[in-house]
């Protein structure tokens, strides 16, 4: 996606997907971009541990050397992020961008699938409305999970569902009936509990756990009901074929 406000004294915005982990899934598009912008932008959680996204960017930003801006988030699941986190990063982007300097927002995956550079780019368009965009697409997550199966995710005319988190087992029920592949990201304890009270669906051997997808530390869980609270990753997801 390209959007141009014709503004050629400020910086353009960028958005670009890292893919899932490994840098070889990396595309040469923004291996390109991210060799030339001036700075890399990107999430932080509090507790110190380093960006995801920015570990699988490291390599190829060695010789470019950009500035780096990091916006911190908590770490806790509990603490949402505040609203100001987005409007002070969009303050200290639109200075960058007002020295015509252009940034890249780094997201793992893909930009425009569950990931913070929508609260970036509509932040940074409040303060600069006629900011110059581009997304460079990512290797989702979903489709590295998938590849790690050797399955497809859907095939002719088959229904694909992917949600973020489970809000309620009605809702969880609800998508499993309907569709013929349910991806479920962000997978932690309650979404496994809403699972375990799902069997009437039978369920039972048409889950997939695929942990860290595409790296060095993937696992992929055929049977479900081994997985225990402590084995869970924020960096993985259930592919539930019925
Ligand atoms: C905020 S979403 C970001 C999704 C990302 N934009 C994408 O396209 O994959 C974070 C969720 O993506 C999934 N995820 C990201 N990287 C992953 C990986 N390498 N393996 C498995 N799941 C992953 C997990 O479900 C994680 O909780």
């Amino acid at each position: 996606m390209t959007t141009s406000g014709g503004n050629n004294k400020h910086g353009s915005l960028y958005g670009i997907g890292v893919g899932p982990g490994d840098p070889e899934l990396l595309t040469i598009k923004a291996q390109r971009m991210l060799q030339s912008v001036a700075v890399i932008c990107f999430t932080q959680l509090d507790d110190g541990k380093e960006s995801y996204a920015l570990g699988v960017v490291r390599g190829v930003l060695e010789a470019a050397k950009p500035e780096f801006l990091a916006i911190t988030i908590p770490s806790d699941d509990n603490t949402p992020v505040s609203p100001d986190t987005w409007s002070d990063a969009a303050k200290d982007i639109a200075v960058h961008l007002g020295q015509g300097k252009d940034v890249a927002f780094i997201t793992e995956g893909d930009p425009m699938l569950y990931s913070e550079f929508f609260n970036v780019l509509e932040s940074v368009k409040s303060v600069v409305p006629n900011v110059d965009v581009e997304v460079v697409p990512g290797v989702s997550s979903v489709m590295a999970a998938a590849a790690s199966t050797g399955m497809p995710l859907v095939t002719h005319g088959q229904r694909l569902t992917i949600l973020p988190k489970v809000y309620g087992i009605d809702h969880l029920r609800e998508a499993i009936t309907n569709s013929d592949t349910t991806v479920l990201m962000e997978v932690d304890r309650d979404l496994l509990e809403a699972l375990a009270n799902l069997e009437s669906l039978g369920l039972a051997g048409k889950a997939t756990y695929i942990r860290q997808a595409s790296t060095a530390g993937e696992s992929v869980v055929e049977d479900i009901s081994k997985l225990a609270a402590e084995d869970l990753d924020y960096f993985s997801l259930l592919i539930i074929r019925r």
